[in-house]
């Protein structure tokens, strides 16, 4: 964008001395580009140097992108207003989805338009409207600015996933453990994914080894429907998805099927861990996903053991992983054990 400025002009050949100059004494305007002309390089000036003509000259503005939310937001809110703003959010493809505080849901549309200055390729921006909930773990979101509708398409490892995220689960902030756990499996290991979703776990597993066999398993049929169409997007034709409640589904179509068992169900999982053994081979790692106040895990470690005995079998803690900081005290974690 060219804006009508105040400039001097410098001899080319004396450009850089003059720009040291200009600086030094606080008067160069750095927030429009040089422009050169003839034998002169024209700067823009904020207050008129001695010893220099003053122009008045159509100059290049710099455009600045802000590195973070709270930068962006800097002559839009207050200081005050900006602290009040949560640093981190989420983008899944084009939609970003934010917290805004009660205090500044008038301002809301200011917030979404900082967060599109920062990540260009946000379409939508759509506001947290409570925690997840109830068996699907899903959150209310609601539209704050731009195009109209959650679904996306979101890519992690070579992978796309499209889902909306106002109808089922789904965290980008797990990209580190599906990479994982995907590097831990073998060949042609059968495995057993519980609490699916739309398939990330699997379909990242499925992408990287595709001679292995998996059953993955979600209750929520829109969940449901967007694994089966994510299986289709990616070619990872080597997952069947069921829908069902793992309580039904293992025992009839997957006991002592799994050389691995994935239960990504923080909010829950220890409840399923019968389940869990039912469908684990002799030797089989199952991953169990868990929060954690003040790193207390030992209830779910005594969990895990009285599973194990309650199944007639030996269980070993193989690893112990933080995961993600989930609310204030509270983590969550990964417990890599053993069904020996
Ligand atoms: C925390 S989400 C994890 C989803 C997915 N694994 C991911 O990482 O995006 C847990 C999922 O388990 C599903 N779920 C809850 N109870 C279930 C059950 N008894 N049987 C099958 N799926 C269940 C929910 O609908 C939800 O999609």
């Amino acid at each position: 964008m060219f804006t009508l400025v105040k400039c001097i002009r410098v001899e080319r050949k004396k450009a850089e001395e003059g720009r040291r100059k200009l600086c030094d004494g606080g008067h160069l305007d750095t927030g429009y580009k040089p422009a050169s002309s003839g034998d002169y390089v024209y700067f823009a000036v904020r207050k008129k140097p001695s010893g220099y003509m003053v122009f008045e000259k159509k100059m290049r503005k710099i455009s600045f992108k802000p590195h973070s939310l709270h930068e962006a937001l800097e002559g839009k809110l207050s200081a005050k207003e900006i602290d009040e703003v949560v640093r981190s959010f989420d983008v899944l493809g084009d939609l970003a989805i934010v917290e805004i505080p009660p205090k500044l849901v008038r301002k809301q549309k200011l917030v979404a338009e900082a967060l599109m200055r920062i990540h260009p390729n946000v379409k939508t921006v759509a506001k947290k409207m409570g925690p997840m909930e109830g068996e699907f773990r899903v959150r209310k979101l609601k539209h704050v600015f731009g195009r109209p509708g959650f679904e996306t398409e979101y890519r992690e490892s070579g992978c796309v996933f499209r889902l909306d995220p106002s109808k089922v689960y789904f965290s980008p902030r797990l990209s580190h453990e599906r990479e994982r756990i995907s590097g831990l499996v073998k060949e042609k290991e059968k495995i057993l994914a519980l609490f699916a979703g739309v398939g990330p776990f699997p379909i990242v597993i499925a992408n990287r080894k595709p001679k292995t066999q998996i059953v993955a398993i979600e209750l929520n049929p829109r969940a449901f429907d967007y694994m089966v169409e994510n299986v289709r997007l990616n070619k990872t034709f080597n997952i069947t998805p069921v829908l069902g409640d793992v309580r039904e589904v293992v025992p009839e179509i997957a006991a002592g099927f799994a050389d691995r068992v994935l239960m990504p169900l923080p909010k829950g999982a220890e409840k399923f861990l019968d389940v869990a053994m039912l469908g684990a081979k002799r030797g089989a790692v199952v991953h169990l996903y868990t929060f954690a106040k003040n790193d207390d895990l030992e209830e779910v470690k005594k969990a895990i053991s009285e599973a194990g005995k309650n199944a007639g079998r030996k269980t070993k803690i193989l690893l112990t992983r933080r995961v993600r900081p989930f609310a204030p005290h509270v983590d969550q974690f990964v417990i890599d054990f053993q069904v020996c």
